[in-house]
């Protein structure tokens, strides 16, 4: 009774937030369905019932568990509450297999989004700056450089961390902007909307790799907190006004982060840093052998950084001949 009473208040406070009466809602909850909304409500959630369950998300194994007291019957309608809470919005999650049969342990990625990266790629190229915009790109990201090298210091596995929380920011908001555009001028973004995506996403895989290798602590996190805040903004306004900065800026940061892993190899080669067995997600994000190590997964998140710079590179040659991105053709998959 007290879950039904809850979930009415629940309910209630759905329809004031979203600003529906009790009458107009019954335009979008019929009371058939608006039962059911209840009833679902008021049930436990499975990680309530299952106690000795350690998984975040309860499996139907767990509700097996706490209910093996009970009768068969009891277990299968248990069974079945967990199934329906797991479908609740009749939504079906097919289950992935690798190629080998095994289950695909990942949701934060699917074996499409999977790659073998190209390592052939230079990884010393640098773009000479010739226009003032470049020269004042290239000058702010050798300060923030010079200031994140003072911070971490030897710490490449921080660093690391530290540097792909503000990495895979800017594709994001580029990709968004643009998302915006196309749709405020009726037109297309010739893939560059997509291929700035890619760019964040695999920018955050590189994070999901990282943090299973190094926890950073709290002062660390705090100051992931506060550069974001302020990054995020201020990227936000500069590719507003200014796109080419931006992507010149993106370009050269990429070039520091490219020699960041640079020194992160030499680190593990001189052996002061113990070079670990790789992360299960790097395993199978870039498709690496099972013996895979730490420097296997440096070498080819290096390779990455070095394509999102040629393509922010690109971007900001784009816009320096006058043209839009649009009318360059995007690169998309080249990660
Ligand atoms: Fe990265
Ligand atoms: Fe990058």
């Amino acid at each position: 009774m007290k879950g039904k009473a809850a979930a009415r208040l629940l309910v209630r406070a759905i329809e004031l937030r979203s600003g529906l009466t009790p009458s107009s809602s019954s335009r979008h909850f019929s009371s058939g369905s608006r039962s059911f909304f209840l009833d679902k409500l008021a049930r436990p959630v499975p990680h309530q019932i299952s106690r000795c369950g350690s998984s975040r998300f309860s499996s139907s194994a767990a509700a097996h568990v706490v209910n093996s007291q009970n009768s068969p019957t009891d277990h299968e309608n248990h069974k079945n509450d967990d199934q329906q809470f797991s479908n609740y919005w009749g939504i079906i999650t097919k289950k992935t297999l690798r190629e080998d049969g095994t289950p695909w342990p990942w949701n934060c990625f699917k074996p499409s989004d999977s790659y073998v990266s190209d390592t052939s790629i230079d990884v010393k190229k640098h773009h000479i700056p010739d226009a003032v915009v470049d020269k004042v790109a290239l000058k702010t990201v050798k300060f923030l450089r010079a200031l994140s090298d003072l911070f971490f210091q030897e710490r490449h596995g921080c660093h690391a961390v530290l540097l792909e929380t503000v990495a895979a920011v800017p594709g994001m908001v580029g990709g968004m902007l643009l998302h915006c555009k196309s749709l405020r001028k009726f037109e297309h973004s010739g893939g560059w909307i997509k291929a700035l995506l890619e760019e964040a996403e695999n920018e955050r895989m590189h994070l999901m790799t990282f943090m299973e290798v190094f926890q950073p602590k709290w002062y660390e996190r705090a100051l992931v907190l506060a550069v974001q805040g302020v990054f995020f903004n201020g990227y936000f306004a500069l590719y507003l006004i200014f796109p080419r900065l931006a992507h010149r800026f993106v370009g050269y940061l990429e070039e520091e982060a490219v020699a960041s892993y640079t020194e992160f190899l030499a680190a593990l080669d001189k052996g002061s840093m113990p070079n670990t067995p790789a992360p299960a997600i790097a395993i199978d994000y870039w498709r690496l052998p099972s013996d895979a190590t730490l420097r296997d997964v440096v070498f080819v998140v290096r390779a990455d950084e070095a394509h999102h710079r040629d393509v922010n590179h690109f971007a900001a040659d784009a816009h320096l001949q006058g043209k839009e991105l649009k009318d360059s053709p995007a690169p998309i998959g080249y990660h």
